[in-house]
């Protein structure tokens, strides 16, 4: 049994992610993680040498490694179900459940203010309205993919503890 976290950048899929591993005693497992574990440089670092297309590639090869895991909590990476047919592999692992961790564009914009730095697609967006235009239009694409996930869940003003329980 595997359990994937999708969402946008920011919403949380990392920490519940870790969280539910814990508590269920599944592995945990982060997509960003073991691409920067094979590279050896931070995806910020990617992005900027390599550019996205070759992140892109890497992600889709270690997609593959990560699905063939069993007792684990996988935290994609923001993009991850929105390119080429890594949406279907994602849906069509065996013994699998995917969950979608849905954010506001208010409280994601307010999360990754703060943390836009090691955020590739984000980290030129200087003033807080540039930002949340951004990611409006960006969750108004990406909710096509995020949204065909099994479990739906409304993160917003809930702790970590509460999203693990439902
Ligand atoms: C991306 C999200 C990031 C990381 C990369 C690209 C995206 O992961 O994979 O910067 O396209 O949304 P997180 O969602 O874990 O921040």
């Amino acid at each position: 049994m595997k359990i994937f976290l999708l969402g946008y950048m920011g919403s949380g899929k990392s920490t519940v992610g870790r969280l539910l591993a814990e508590q269920l005693s599944f592995e945990f497992l982060d997509l960003d993680q073991a691409i920067e574990l094979q590279e050896n440089i931070p995806v910020s670092t990617i992005f900027q040498k390599k550019g996205e297309l070759y992140f892109r590639k890497q992600e889709r090869k270690l997609l593959e490694w990560i699905i063939a895991k069993d007792k684990a909590v996988i935290s994609l990476g923001g993009g991850t179900p929105c390119y080429g047919d890594n949406l279907d592999l994602i849906k069509d692992a065996k013994d699998s459940k995917t969950v979608y961790l849905k954010m506001s564009v208010q409280q994601l914009t307010d999360r990754l203010e703060k943390e836009k730095e090691q955020r590739p697609l984000i980290s030129h967006l200087d003033k807080k309205e540039e930002l949340e235009e951004f990611i409006r239009k960006h969750l108004f694409e990406r909710g096509f993919y995020y949204s065909q996930s099994e479990l739906i869940i409304n993160c917003d003003n809930k702790k970590p503890q509460e999203i693990v329980d439902e």
